[in-house]
């Protein structure tokens, strides 16, 4: 069983079903992350406004704490980002990431929510996070070099697109792929047969970014949070 890492409170037995996607969030969620660190006021921040569904508070704050280290950089976006909490936990809690873009092909409301809720308690993410509404493809040369690439459950093929976006800026990655229609297509045939298409594909990803130079590890969030729960996180070599 992957042990919840944010917020470890959640590794007894009966709080775990309270942060799969069928717990509701409210202001009485609160109750549930006590004390006075930063994670835990966010979170109670978050619940107050009802910002987003809880699974989706746990979704970003377990990949945030298992990716932070590798996938930083001064410059990083959070692609395919709804909401955008993933990258905006990095533009509050990283010192050294000086801006986060958020790219979505168009800006939810809660995204509104969930910037108010956290920089209630870390005001300075506002001036590190920019909001830039159009597709990721092509994404990639929009955004500087050395770029790092988060991606939370960018449906199907569009995880490849962010693949290919951190390639064009040479940047660390950070991807939780979701939904695998029509992925892998160019994967060998037997590989699809023999492991799925949902191992295939990442099996299929992980040699693409290796041949291109990057070292690939597997990490995951709790799998109460989600069935889409694989992270692949790759680093120049
Ligand atoms: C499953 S949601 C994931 C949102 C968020 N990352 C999260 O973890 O909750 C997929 C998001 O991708 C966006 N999207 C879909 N196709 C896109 C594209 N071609 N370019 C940019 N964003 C896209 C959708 O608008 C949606 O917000």
């Amino acid at each position: 069983m992957t042990p919840f890492k944010a917020f470890r409170n959640f590794n007894d037995p009966a709080l775990r079903p309270l942060t799969g996607v069928r717990a509701r969030i409210h202001p009485d969620s609160a109750q549930y992350f006590p004390g006075d660190g930063l994670p835990q006021r966010i979170a109670r921040a978050l619940c107050a406004r009802k910002a987003v569904p809880v699974k989706e508070v746990f979704e970003s704050f377990e990949f945030f704490e298992r990716t932070r280290r590798r996938a930083r950089a001064t410059e990083m976006a959070d692609l395919c980002c709804g909401h955008g909490l993933t990258g905006v936990l990095f533009a509050a809690f990283e010192r050294r990431v000086d801006r986060v873009t958020l790219v979505d092909r168009r800006r939810t409301a809660s995204f509104d929510t969930v910037l108010d809720a956290v920089a209630s308690e870390a005001p300075w993410v506002t001036d590190k996070v920019v909001y830039l509404e159009r597709s990721v493809e092509g994404v990639g040369h929009a955004l500087a070099p050395g770029t790092a690439i988060i991606a939370v459950h960018a449906c199907g093929v569009r995880t490849d697109r962010c693949i290919d976006a951190g390639l064009a800026t040479g940047g660390p990655m950070a991807l939780m792929p979701c939904c695998y229609y029509r992925t892998a297509a160019d994967a060998p045939v037997a590989l699809r047969r023999a492991l799925g298409r949902r191992d295939a594909t990442d099996v299929h990803r992980t040699y693409r970014l290796e041949a291109a130079g990057y070292r690939v590890d597997w990490s995951a969030v709790p799998a109460e949070i989600t069935d889409m729960h694989r992270i692949l996180i790759a680093v120049r070599a």
